[in-house]
Parts: structure tokens; C-alpha cells; sequence
């Protein structure tokens, strides 16, 4: 049938192979040298996006990541106000909606039941116009947006979702550029991200590549019970995703911070029973979070650092790094899903979980 693993072991790890091949198809047909084709959203999105003064994304999940991730591009790149949240929170709450919002969902199936009980909250509700992103052709979600924008990973199988996320950070940024050229971003910066989202899949390709060094990696965690995650800016949602595909396949405790709060409470628990996570340091940051396990050091805490080889962090007693190939800031926290995705996989087939189903989750929450 359509659903078979090839030679792979388990659909999940098919799935993260196969993101370089469906983010270039999520890419294909458009882009132009310089931009997006904005029609590529639908016959009224260059009106509706020309109005757009503020942004509300309401998804859930990973879906709910990666619009965290879309906040961080839309207010940096296209310099518009953006809202992010949970469907289960923002359908029952009272929202106030400000004059020319554009209300986006995010959903690998198009059929999770939160999201699309907001978009028909959101219909009687005074936005200017709903967009959708979303996998699956002719689901709920699609049939009921003004706009439309499909991620092309093809289906997701793995319960644990990996080339969607891939894929809708690809598509959002899409978006970024849509909205951004309407907006007044710079010729010149947008043509250096249309630039690397070409080169993309080729970087991919690259980090999958560094799986022999993730899987060595993932054997420190087998035996633990917790771990924590960091990241600042972007690369904070993609510790919150790195945290959630820790959970959801090894039953590993795990939480996400942005590095600034460690000192704020996830330091007390650091010990040698506590591996951190941190996701795309720059040297600063880096020099932070040493003199952070310093004071653990004596306790044991142990530092895996995944970081750019220009920044060449060197590893040292109680730190483990792995460098990825230099990537266009902008497109950074999609290359850096890549490891933790990896890393998680490896965890929890040393465990033996059951990878593709794991216990009390579902693919797809249809209803409440
Ligand atoms: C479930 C799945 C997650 C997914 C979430 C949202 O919890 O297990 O992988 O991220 O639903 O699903 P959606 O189809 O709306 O992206």
C-alpha cells in the first residue's frame, strides 16, 4: 500500500529521511529569483495579505512549535505583530481581535478538533480572512480557509510528527517572505533567504548524514529519567519540540527553556541525573551556560551542545558537542529540528518503546 517503511525500521526514521525530498517539494513551483509567488496561497491572497496588519496563529502540538518559530520570522522579517496559541486555550477564551488580522492555522491533518473549532470561532469574529497550512488536500481545515497553503511531506504515518513540522516551518517562512514583500523587506535579504531555502534540502541531506554521531550520543540518555532543553530566540520552540519528541516516543521526562531562565528554577534540578540540551549557541550564549553548569560541575551535569561549525565550540570535560553545517540564521531552526529529531529516535529504540504508536496518543485528535 501507499504507507511502507522501505528499508527502514521504523516509519518514523523513513519520515526523517525523507524531509530533504519534501521540503524541496513544498518549495517547487513557488518561488521565483527573488520571492514568492503569493498567488501560490490562493486567488485572494494578495488582497487579503496587502490588508494584513496583525497575525493570529492558533494550532496545536507540534503545529502549535512551529507556528512559536513563525512569530519569531513574521515580526523579524516582515515586521508584523503576530499572536501565537493553543486551539484548546484561545477557542475558550474572550478574544479581542484588532481591525485587519489575518487568522492562520497550522495542522498536519486538518482535522484536529481544537483548531478547527477555532477557525469557526474565528469566522464570526471579525478577522479579515483565514489561512491554513496544512497537509492533507480536501480535510476540514482546507475546505473551510479562504486561503490555503499545503505543505507537501506527503503522509505522516510515525505518530511523533517530523517532516510535517519540517515542511510547515518551510511553508511558513513562505508566508514570512509573502507578507514581508508587502511589508517592505529589504530586496537584498529577501533574495538571500530565497537563496538558502534552495539550498536547503541539500543541508538537510547533510545533517542526516551526522546520524552515526547522534545515535553514539543517545546512549548517555537511555538510562535517564529527565532531561531539559534550551534555546533562545527561534531556537527556543525547536527545545520545546526537541522536549516533546523526548516525551512522546522514549517516555522521557522532558522540558524546554529559554537558556535565559535557566537560573530562574531548571538549574536546581541539574545533576548528573539531568542532561541540557542546547540548540544553536552562539559564542556568548555558549560562555553563559558554561559558567551556568560550573556550579553543577561538581554534581556531574553533563552539556550537548548542537552548534554551528563557524562558531567551532570546543568540547570539553562534561560537554559534548556536534557541530552542524553553517546555515542562513534564518533558516536555522529548521535544520537544528533535524538532530533532536535524531536523537529522540535513537533514545527510544534503545528503550524499545513502540516508535510509530506510542502508548495513550493518537495522530490525529478529531475529538475533544
Ligand atoms: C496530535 C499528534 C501530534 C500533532 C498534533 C496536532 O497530538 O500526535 O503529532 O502535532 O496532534 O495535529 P495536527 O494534525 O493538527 O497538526
Amino acid at each position: 500500500g501507499a504507507a511502507n517503511k522501505g528499508n527502514y525500521r521504523h516509519f518514523m526514521l523513513k519520515e526523517i529521511h525523507e524531509q530533504p525530498a519534501v521540503i524541496a517539494q513544498t518549495l517547487e513551483g513557488r518561488l521565483t529569483d527573488r520571492g514568492v509567488l503569493v498567488k501560490s496561497f490562493g486567488v485572494e491572497a494578495e488582497a487579503l495579505f496587502s490588508q494584513a496588519r496583525q497575525i493570529h496563529i492558533i494550532a496545536c502540538g507540534t503545529s502549535y512549535h512551529a507556528g512559536m518559530v513563525a512569530r519569531y520570522w513574521l515580526e523579524r522579517y516582515a515586521g508584523i505583530p503576530t499572536q501565537v496559541e493553543v486551539a484548546s486555550e484561545y477557542r475558550y477564551r474572550r478574544v479581542v481581535v484588532p481591525e485587519g488580522t489575518l487568522f492562520v492555522t497550522l495542522s498536519q491533518s486538518g482535522e484536529t478538533a481544537d483548531t478547527l473549532a477555532a477557525l469557526r470561532f474565528a469566522k464570526g469574529s471579525g478577522y479579515l480572512g483565514s489561512l491554513a497550512i496544512c497537509n492533507v488536500p480536501g480535510s476540514s481545515l482546507v475546505r473551510e480557509s479562504d486561503l490555503t497553503l499545503m505543505t507537501h511531506a506527503g503522509p505522516e504515518i510515525g505518530v511523533a510528527s517530523t517532516k510535517a513540522f519540517t515542511t510547515q516551518l518551510t511553508a511558513l517562512m513562505l508566508f514570512t517572505l509573502a507578507l514581508g514583500r508587502q511589508r517592505g523587506i529589504d530586496d537584498g535579504q529577501q533574495a538571500d533567504i530565497v537563496a538558502a531555502l534552495r539550498g536547503l534540502p541539500a543541508l538537510v541531506t547533510r545533517v542526516l548524514a551526522l546520524d552515526p554521531e547522534i545515535e553514539r550520543l543517545s546512549v548517555d540518555f537511555a538510562e535517564k529519567h529527565h532531561a531539559l532543553f534550551l534555546g533562545r530566540g527561534a531556537h527556543f520552540p525547536i527545545a520545546l519540540e526537541g522536549a516533546l519528541k523526548l516525551k512522546e516516543i522514549s517516555y522521557i521526562h522532558a522540558e524546554a527553556y529559554p537558556a535565559g531562565e535557566l537560573k530562574h528554577g531548571p538549574l536546581a534540578l541539574v545533576d548528573s541525573e539531568m542532561p541540557v540540551i542546547s540548540v544553536a549557541p552562539n559564542d556568548e550564549l555558549l560562555d553563559k551556560l558554561k559558567s551556568n553548569l560550573q556550579e553543577v560541575r561538581a554534581r556531574g551535569g553533563e552539556l550537548y551542545v548542537f552548534g554551528d561549525e563557524q562558531v567551532a565550540i570546543e568540547p570539553e570535560e562534561g560537554i559534548k558537542v556536534l557541530h552542524l553545517p553553517h546555515v542562513d540564521e534564518a533558516l536555522a531552526p529548521i535544520l537544528y529540528t533535524l538532530p533532536l529529531q535524531l536523537l529522540s529516535y535513537h533514545v527510544a529504540v534503545l528503550k524499545g518503546t513502540d516508535v510509530d504508536q506510542p502508548r495513550n496518543l493518537a495522530k490525529s485528535v478529531t475529538v475533544e
